[in-house]
């Protein structure tokens, strides 16, 4: 749990964030920790997130929040309920070179959270170090801050993301420490992403990979968008009108 000793929920009152701080592994408030922990297990929520891994976990801030998401997306779907089903269907890597990863595995694991750690050099990770993953929907990218480093991380990592648009690869430091490899990454031909950047905390990016994605308007709304209800004169359409528009662009869809 953070410890607020200091006071800040008090000084800077934010029921939403405390909730989110009072079952954490740490104790300590980092500097990250009102930034982008919480943002990360809202992106693991909605995009559904169950396989993800982190380069560089330091104690454990933002560790806690993307497994914690993961746990929370297989609780929801009902394949949480032994430690091994929860594994097998999904799972947090972190990944740092710092012995501190022994104990930080530890503590997540106490939380129920499926978790493992490895002690490694992100230089030369492989896809054997992540035995329970067959691909990631979420990479963090926050360990050594040096472009070689980054632009091998992205080689080893990209071909183990998830592809078709439910793949992400986070990047922290982009108006930082790696402000100019980000540039060559993003202008790279081997790789595909929309992406948005965040200026605060030393800048994140979010990168979403774009490999093998159908754009298809209609997946989710076969009948398209709501009918128009202002006339060209600008009076509005009676609720008939848009119904019977409506009812017929669903026939024409095949959805009646
Ligand atoms: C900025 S901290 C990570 C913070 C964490 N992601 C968070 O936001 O809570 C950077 C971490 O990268 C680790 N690191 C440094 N060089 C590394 C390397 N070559 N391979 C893996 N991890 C490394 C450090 O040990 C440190 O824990």
């Amino acid at each position: 749990m953070i410890d607020d000793r200091e006071g800040y929920f008090q000084q800077f009152n934010a029921p939403i964030f405390e909730a989110t701080c009072k079952e954490h592994i740490d104790t300590v408030m980092n500097h990250s920790t009102p930034y982008y922990g919480p943002l990360l297990y809202w992106l693991v929520r909605s995009a559904g997130i169950r396989f993800a891994v982190e380069i560089g976990v330091c104690k454990g801030w933002t560790s806690y929040f993307i497994a914690a998401g993961i746990k929370d997306n297989l609780n929801r779907a009902g394949l949480d309920k032994t430690v091994e089903s929860t594994s097998h269907n999904g799972h947090y890597y972190g990944v740092d070179i710092s012995g501190i990863v022994v104990e930080l595995e530890e503590k997540l694991r106490a939380k129920g959270l499926p978790a493992t750690m490895v002690q490694k050099d992100s230089y030369h990770m492989t896809k054997e170090d992540f035995p329970l993953a067959s691909m990631f929907h979420l990479a963090f990218i926050d360990g050594w801050h040096s472009r070689q480093h980054l632009l091998k991380e992205f080689e080893i990592l990209y071909p183990m993301m998830a592809k078709g648009g439910t793949g992400y690869i986070v990047v922290h430091d982009v108006y930082g420490w790696v402000a100019e490899p980000m540039q060559e990454v993003l202008k790279d031909p081997r790789y595909k992403f929309e992406y948005v950047r965040f200026f605060d905390n030393y800048g994140l990016a979010i990168l979403r990979v774009m490999d093998d994605y159908i754009e298809d308007p209609k997946h989710y709304w076969p009948q398209g968008p709501e009918p128009d209800c202002i006339n060209e004169d600008g009076t509005y359409r009676t609720e008939e009108d848009m119904q019977a528009e409506l009812a017929q662009r669903k026939k024409e869809a095949g959805l009646e």
